[in-house]
């Protein structure tokens, strides 16, 4: 079937459609309602079905004969180590830690922080959770403990499952230590840390909550998966929104399980048994989605990389890992592409790996540029497809379905939208935009399923932030404009939201670190365009008129500061003292103006602005800083 009548069809009669699809999973109780309301009134697919997705991505496979087929490659640079995990390991690993965790009380619908760097044990601790019905929220490395601790007080765990410590490169992240900071900050205690030991270096002193990863498992034993119902949450994924309080996003199984088994086939064209390889990390949403639960779910090979695109040890180690696991289908952000091109802009260091299993290259997690997409697209000779998603929405809803038709690609757009999306561009006022004109990205409900079910603890904000603005639609923060041919444009954020390196962050949150620097009186985060990262935070500081500290020294406990409280991923290096914002006369600071006087787009000053003199003094300064160009 060609893309367009398949996807007609799943907007014409989205129950059906679903009702087909869901029918590909292995239910302990097939629904048989598949679209409702709940209580709050929002949508929900295949309510009174149940199913587990540890069952789905372990033990079906296995009963099918497949237990001998290797679901995990862990391949990890930074500490010389590769290994190898068949799905009969996988249900041994898994069943173990299940039981541990019942052991130590867990039930369904208690709730867990998994905070790992890129072990198998990060996804054997997400699967052995899915398991028992327990809620997982895996949390970021690269946050700082301040902010696993404000995760720890919204989500309240009953426990943390951890590891030593990480490697970056070639320095030792202490993980461990950074959860004991945060256990300490946090209003909320869990009762236990479950501490898988790696023997880096970097550790910790026991703490009364410890328990052994090892000694656990060896404890207990497997235990079977618990039927949950379909719109039993499987997980809380933080995410960064327009405030500085992150957002938990709520993932049900049955609509998400559903969601992932078409897009493996549909969206990125890969068959069982294929090595699908997703260069993220657990602690995003592509981890989540394309390095544990889809690629298990369709019984493919999944990596497990513990590694970066450059510097682990050179900028071929993507290659030589396509080529030595023999991996189908890739996935990775625009950004680590980049950062390849720069050390290497020629592909010397392609030279000698062979690709001949490669069918696609997937991009998404921020804006495509047309170069980097060219240079990938010259240097592999197959095609590459920039796809658009989000945190909120758990799987692609645009893309090139190279699984239904590959249709020519445009640079710039990431082409059409995938089955279950109805994408409308609406003006301000709520209209259908004209092809061309840019305006809010939207999706026609109902969402297809495996789509947010609402934000942990706040159904006021998940209806705010995503369902009043436009009634009737999803509004997804992104702008852009569809062209002609129907290709879809995204242009970035409407909000305060930023992407550094395919990380989704927050200015209002590095605005309230900075803002609270004593010797501050008012400030501005924006983020700027930047070769490498995409974009990268800037924050624009007034000092306090009785300020006695130098401006050097403000600038460099900024950057600690926040460094300190988010995290090293929130990237912010540069500071710029200022005399004045510009601000509107009602007192609100033009982010937007400053944005675009960084990044050199043509602006207009705005009517409502108090001060004009202000925007050539900014100019000015960022000439200076070498952050516009003159
Ligand atoms: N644990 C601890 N610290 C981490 C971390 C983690 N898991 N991930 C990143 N950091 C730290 C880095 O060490 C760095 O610290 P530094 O400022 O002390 O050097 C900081 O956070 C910023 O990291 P990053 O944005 O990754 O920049 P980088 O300069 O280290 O690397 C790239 C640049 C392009 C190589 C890297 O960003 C990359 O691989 N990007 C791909 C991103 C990706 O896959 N995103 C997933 C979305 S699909
Ligand atoms: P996250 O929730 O971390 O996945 O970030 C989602 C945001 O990243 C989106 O709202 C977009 O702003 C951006 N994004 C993701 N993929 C793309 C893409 N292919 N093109 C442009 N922006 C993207």
């Amino acid at each position: 079937m060609k893309y367009k009548e398949f996807y007609n069809k799943s907007i014409d009669n989205p129950e059906e459609f679903w009702e087909e699809q869901a029918q590909k999973l292995d239910w302990f109780k097939e629904p048989s309602t598949i679209l409702s309301k709940n209580k709050s009134g929002h949508y929900q697919w295949f309510e009174d079905g149940k199913l587990n997705m540890s069952y789905l991505c372990i033990d079906k496979h296995i009963e099918d004969g497949l237990g001998a087929k290797n679901a995990i490659i862990y391949d990890s640079p930074v500490t010389n180590t590769k290994e190898i995990i068949t799905y009969n390991k996988l249900y041994k690993e898994v069943g173990w830690l299940a039981g541990g965790l019942r052991d130590l009380g867990l039930k369904k619908g208690d709730t867990a922080i998994i905070y790992m760097p890129m072990i198998p044990q990060a996804i054997y601790a997400m699967l052995a959770c899915a398991r028992i019905g327990v809620i997982h929220s895996v949390v970021f490395g690269g946050f700082a403990p301040s902010e696993l601790a404000i995760r720890i007080d919204d989500c309240k765990p009953k426990i943390i499952i951890t590891a030593s410590s990480g490697i970056e490169i070639d320095r030792i992240i202490p993980y461990k230590p950074f959860v004991d900071e945060a256990i300490r900050l946090a209003k909320n205690k869990p009762k236990n840390v479950i501490l898988f030991q790696r023997h880096l270096g970097a550790d910790a002193p026991s703490m009364p909550y410890d328990i052994d990863y090892l000694e656990l498992k060896k404890k207990s034993e497997i235990i079977d998966a618990v039927p949950v119902e379909a719109t039993h949450p499987l997980y809380i994924l933080y995410t960064s929104g327009t405030t500085g309080k992150p957002k938990g996003i709520i993932r049900d199984t049955g609509g998400y399980a559903t969601a992932l088994k078409f897009s493996m086939k549909y969206v990125y064209g890969v068959e069982p048994g294929e090595v699908f390889w997703a260069a993220s990390d657990v602690g995003w949403v592509v981890g989540h989605s394309y390095i544990a639960y889809g690629p298990l779910l369709n019984q493919n090979t999944t990596i497990i990389f513990e590694g970066k695109p450059i510097r682990t040890p050179n900028a071929s180690t993507f290659w030589r890992i396509i080529d030595e696991h023999n991996v189908s289908v890739m996935f990775t952000a625009p950004t680590a592409i980049r950062a390849i091109k720069k050390e290497d802009p020629e592909g010397e260091l392609m030279k000698g790996f062979e690709m001949p299993k490669l069918k696609y290259q997937f991009l998404a997690g921020e804006r495509c540029d047309v170069a980097t997409l060219n240079w990938t697209e010259k240097m592999l000779k197959i095609p590459v497809i920039d796809h658009w998603w989000q945190t909120e929405s758990g799987w692609p809803m645009l893309a090139n379905m190279v699984g239904v038709e590959i249709v020519p690609v445009k640079p710039g757009s990431t082409t059409f939208p995938v089955c279950g999306y109805n994408i409308q561009i609406l003006t301000e006022e709520g209209n259908v935009a004209p092809p061309d004109v840019e305006g809010y990205v939207t999706v026609k409900l109902p969402l297809p399923p495996g789509n947010l079910m609402g934000i942990w603890g706040n159904t006021k904000r998940f209806q705010a932030g995503y369902f009043d603005r436009f009634k009737g639609y999803y509004f997804s923060g992104d702008g852009g404009y569809v062209d002609d041919d129907g290709y879809v444009f995204i242009t970035g954020r409407v909000d305060d939201v930023i992407n550094v390196a395919g990380h989704r962050l927050s200015t209002a949150d590095m605005e309230e670190i900075v803002s609270s620097h004593s010797s501050i009186a008012e400030c501005a985060v924006i983020g700027i365009n930047n070769d490498l990262k995409g974009q990268i935070p800037l924050a624009l500081v007034v000092t306090k008129s009785n300020n006695k500290i130098a401006e050097s020294v403000i600038q460099d406990e900024i950057v600690q500061e926040v460094r300190r409280i988010i995290g090293p991923v929130a990237s912010l290096k540069q500071v710029l003292i200022v005399k004045r914002l510009p601000k509107t006369r009602s007192g609100k600071i033009l982010r937007k103006l400053l944005r675009n006087i960084a990044d050199d787009i043509n602006y207009n000053i705005p009517s409502t602005i108090d001060d004009v003199a202000i925007v050539k003094e900014i100019e000015e300064i960022f000439i200076a800083h070498r952050i516009k160009n003159q």
